[in-house]
């Protein structure tokens, strides 16, 4: 097995192979100039090791990993319009650097080239592929639009958040998982408990990505700080502050919540300070704690070497104290 900054290299050299700059530019550069900024490479880094872990070759596995990164990419080509977002990964945003209609087209294109790349498996594994892939690309798409609504709901539960984020973010983590173990053709048991921890890890990556949106440090973070407050965006610190808060702080919560004014930087405040002091933001942290442990309680029962083991436990500790 590799290291982690192993496969993540492994991996990023793979993909500025195959990923060029065609004709029209003006659909390809925004696809190259997304996919070149980097990010985390956590999708393809975990399906590389799950393959290894699996003990299966990490080379056959490197066009699913470059589909599954190429889809991330282009949701967040797509949510950066949704969510109005100015700045990804410390650079303007597809949409603000060239438009709206090269952000849709351009996204569109490379859904299509994530799907295409499935086309170099051979059946049965193309076909398990191509079938996860599906289920898990309309879950996101599910996802996206519970958290567009819950923009301008007013009684979103705790509950509903959750399942939010976990068809937005987590069914992704954990199909990244499972294709490595589809690639090693596993048995049904490992695809389901490797899911299974990827799914609990996803949630608490979202629930981690809503903190650092407000207390996190632009610099590193690499978005606009406080965008989810901008965007009246129902995370578990706001649903938490609403929950614990007393009656005058929760109207008032509400109240910043209703406004959109033209300098948000006060409203920022305002709101990052009642998720303090409400405990709402301590909340958030011990919540994060409980979903990274649920995925430890499912890998202890996948049968693999403890050393396996104990690398997807690092992995998953290392996301908890992440600040990117
Ligand atoms: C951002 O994902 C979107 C979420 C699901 C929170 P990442 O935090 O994995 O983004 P990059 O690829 O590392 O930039
Ligand atoms: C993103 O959630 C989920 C998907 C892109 C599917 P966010 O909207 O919180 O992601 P960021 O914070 O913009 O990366
Ligand atoms: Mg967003
Ligand atoms: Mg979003
Ligand atoms: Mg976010």
């Amino acid at each position: 097995m590799l290291s982690i900054s192993q496969y993540r290299e492994a991996f990023s050299e793979y993909l500025e192979e195959r990923i060029r700059v065609q004709e029209p530019e003006n659909l390809y550069e925004p696809m190259v100039y997304i996919l070149s900024q980097g990010g985390k490479r956590l999708r393809p880094v975990l399906l590389l090791m799950a393959t290894e872990i699996f003990n299966t070759d990490y080379h056959k596995a490197l066009d699913a990993a470059l589909a599954i990164e190429i889809f991330h990419n282009f949701s967040l080509v797509h949510d950066d319009i949704m969510d109005d977002a100015p700045i990804r990964r410390g650079s303007p945003t597809v949409h603000e650097k060239w438009d709206m209609n090269t952000g849709i087209l351009s996204g569109d294109a490379m859904l299509i080239k994530a799907y295409q790349l499935f086309e170099n498996y051979d059946n049965p594994i193309f076909k398990e592929l191509a079938r996860l892939f599906s289920k898990t690309a309309i879950q996101v798409c599910e996802g996206q639009q519970y958290d567009i609504d819950f923009e301008t709901r007013e009684d979103v539960s705790i509950e509903e958040y959750i399942k939010m984020i976990e068809y937005k973010t987590a069914v992704l983590v954990g199909a990244s998982l499972q294709m490595g173990a589809i690639i090693a053709e596993e048995s049904p048991e490992c695809k389901e408990a490797i899911y299974q921890y990827g799914r609990y890890l996803g949630i608490a990556f979202q629930l981690q990505d809503d903190y650092l949106d407000a207390f996190g440090d632009p610099e590193t973070f690499g978005k606009q700080s406080g965008g989810d407050i901008i965007e009246n965006k129902k995370t578990f610190l706001y649903l938490k502050a609403l929950e614990t808060s007393g009656k005058s702080e929760g109207q008032q919560l509400e109240h910043l919540y209703s406004i959109n004014p033209g300098d948000s930087s006060e409203k920022i405040e305002a709101v990052k300070n009642i998720f303090q002091s409400s405990g709402a933001s301590e909340l958030t942290r011990q919540e994060i704690k409980k979903y990274t442990k649920k995925a430890f309680d499912v890998l202890e029962k996948i049968n693999i070497p403890r050393e396996k083991k104990e690398l997807l436990r690092k992995f998953g500790e290392s996301l908890m104290e992440r600040e990117v």
